[in-house]
């Protein structure tokens, strides 16, 4: 029987979720499609309901429900409980469950390039949804340190209260106050919003090592002035379209139940980028 996905959000019309799932049934001739559905803030509930109507059998969901659609599930999956937040559901005949892939999103490509996040100490720009599963990650992966660093100071205090509340030693900063020794940091990573409109990078790579992991969740432009600022210092470089790939594999697999079509996922999105 032929199965139908959504990903609801607002704005929703530039989604490349369409584009990579379209590409992996394509690639396993599996009978699904997979649509953008708009669901403007406030129009939550009703949104839901029409889903259920037409027999959605899972979705994804972005900006800017990621927090409220916790109320309309039924079950929880513990990524989600533990981040507070859901970007994956999964219908099974009206009971929804929801998961959250941004953390293993964040930490396949550090999987696959088998790098190894244990006793490392981490730079983290930013406080806000994707920072949080960001530290969640790090927790589970058993990161030395994190300093988390963002403009607004009490954003930074409240997510360094819940990675060390979750096993991971935690300070915080602002931005500003950063400075430019950078030298202790083993990863670098970028979760604000700073690179989507071209600004230049928050920090300076005066300091940067050529062993440092240098990642940026921005994912458009792929290659943003933090990640040539990265380059420029022969760093590994972590691309955002790497998470974003990483989190639609598992969507896919917590949906299909089998491994999800990587390479062909791969070459819809770097296509539509
Ligand atoms: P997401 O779900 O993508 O994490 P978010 O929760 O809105 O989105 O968080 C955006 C992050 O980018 C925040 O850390 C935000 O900093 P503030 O907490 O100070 O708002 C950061 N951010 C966005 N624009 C920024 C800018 N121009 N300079 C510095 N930080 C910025």
């Amino acid at each position: 029987m032929s199965k139908t996905f959504a990903v609801i959000g607002d704005p929703i019309n530039h989604s490349l979720s369409p584009n990579i799932h379209s590409a992996a049934f394509r690639d396993l001739n599996l009978d699904c499609s997979y649509i953008a559905y708009r669901i403007p803030r406030g129009e939550l509930k009703e949104g839901i309901e029409s889903l259920k109507k037409i027999k959605i059998d899972g979705f994804n969901v972005t900006i800017p429900h990621k927090i409220e659609m916790m109320k309309y599930l039924d079950k929880t999956d513990e990524s989600c409980s533990l981040i507070g937040a859901v970007n994956t559901v999964i219908n099974n005949e009206g009971i929804l469950k929801g998961y959250n892939t941004d953390m293993d999103g964040f930490l396949d490509p550090f999987k696959k390039k088998k790098i190894r996040i244990q006793d490392t100490k981490i730079l983290l720009l930013g406080a806000g949804g994707a920072a949080r599963a960001i530290v969640a990650g790090f927790a589970k992966e058993k990161a030395q340190h994190i300093t988390i660093a963002n403009r607004t100071l009490e954003k930074a205090n409240n997510l360094k209260q819940f990675a060390n509340k979750i096993g991971l030693n935690s300070d915080s900063i602002t931005i500003e106050n950063l400075g430019s020794n950078l030298e202790e940091f083993d990863i670098i990573v970028n979760a604000t919003s700073i690179g989507l409109k071209n600004e230049p990078s928050p920090i300076s790579f005066e300091s940067i090592r050529p062993e440092t992991i240098v990642y940026d969740i921005v994912y458009l432009p792929m290659n943003t002035d933090f990640l040539k600022k990265g380059k420029q210092k022969e760093a590994t470089i972590i691309y955002g379209y790497e998470m974003l790939l990483g989190q639609a594999a598992r969507a896919f697999e917590i949906w299909h139940g089998t491994e999800a079509p990587y390479n062909a996922m791969k070459k819809a999105l770097l296509g539509g980028i």
